[in-house]
């Protein structure tokens, strides 16, 4: 069967993307995407990441800035992805597929950061299998240690005892997913018990560091992309708001344009520094950016979750 012809619009990416420099080099080093650089530079300017910090990855796939941020936090860190994607396992990197718009999938999340077991309904069987592979071990070793420990880092301490080989690998990798079959979301928890208790409920574990590189589809019609891209940028500091701790950072990929002057100002009341940075892997032609925000200063939201009633702004 003929190949469907490509348009002059994709041809011309294409081109574009296997001349880029920094694809070039992301291959060569075997780094999962281009998108590694650009939080390298931020992390050579700004200091954002230290050993045993939790790092929470928006957007995450394919997993350029969680397979960057793992190496700094090192063992006794954490980095917690999520995106709407699916993601290939990544190890000490522990994933949540699903849609950060989404109530259930903000809430899964909170809970996680805050150290809750992951909740059934985002357990996937397949997943199981998946890490069990990239584990080089079989997945009921997989999902019988994951429900074996009761949290993350008994989970961790488990399977590095149990099978130092390759099930270091699988907690790594998605072991917390695999937990959660006799997971309740302390969110859930949470949210039942009201926003005073709810810091106390889930631990008042929290992020030393978020990140968001999300960027919805674009359709070209900026009318329709901006709004949409402004949308994830709220959400994604409505999530720093709730998780960070005092001091805490956070880093948003934003495109300049309606309403992102405005996401700036909000920015400068809850951190002591907030810089606008355009890392050299960023394309000129794109209108993204990235907003460093540095010292948190503490929110309203800090410690709430968010809550469970479906008809609740987040
Ligand atoms: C530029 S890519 C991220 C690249 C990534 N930082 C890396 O280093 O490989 C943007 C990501 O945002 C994700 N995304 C967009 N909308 C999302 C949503 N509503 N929920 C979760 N992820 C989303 C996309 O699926 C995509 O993988």
């Amino acid at each position: 069967m003929p190949k469907p012809k490509r348009t002059a619009s994709q041809s011309r990416w294409l081109k574009e993307h296997f001349d880029d420099r920094f694809v070039k080099e992301a291959h060569k080093r075997g780094l999962r995407s281009r998108a590694s650089f650009k939080l390298e530079e931020l992390q050579k300017k700004d200091r954002l990441i230290r050993p045993g910090f939790t790092v929470v990855d928006l957007g995450a796939a394919p997993g350029g800035w969680s397979e960057f941020a793992i190496t700094w936090v090192g063992a006794k860190g954490r980095v917690i992805a999520c995106d709407i994607l699916p993601m290939r396992p990544l190890r000490g990197v522990e994933f949540l597929q699903g849609d950060f718009r989404e109530n259930d999938v903000f809430i899964e999340l909170y809970g996680r950061i805050n150290g809750a077991k992951p909740s059934p309904e985002f357990v996937d069987e397949d997943d199981v299998v998946a890490v069990a592979a990239a584990a080089d071990v079989d997945a009921t070793t997989v999902a019988t240690v994951a429900n074996e420990a009761e949290s993350h880092n008994e989970r961790q301490a488990v399977l590095n005892r149990d099978n130092s080989a390759g099930a270091g690998a699988a907690s790594a990798a998605g072991a917390p997913k695999a937990g959660a079959a006799s997971a309740v979301g302390a969110a859930g928890a949470a949210s039942a018990v009201g926003a005073a208790d709810a810091a106390s409920a889930v631990g008042a574990a929290g992020a030393d560091v978020v990140l968001s590189d999300m960027a919805p589809n674009m359709s070209g019609n900026n009318a329709i992309d901006q709004p949409r891209a402004m949308y994830l940028t709220e959400l994604a500091l409505d999530m720093a708001r709730r998780v960070l701790k005092v001091g805490g950072s956070f880093v948003v990929k934003v495109f300049t344009g309606e309403g992102s002057q405005e996401f700036l100002a909000e920015l400068k009341k809850d951190f002591t520094t907030v810089r606008v940075r355009k890392p050299e892997a960023s394309r000129d032609r794109s209108r993204e950016v990235y907003m460093v925000a540095t010292g948190f200063k503490g929110h309203a939201l800090s410690g709430v979750a968010p809550s469970l009633d479906p008809t609740a702004d987040l």
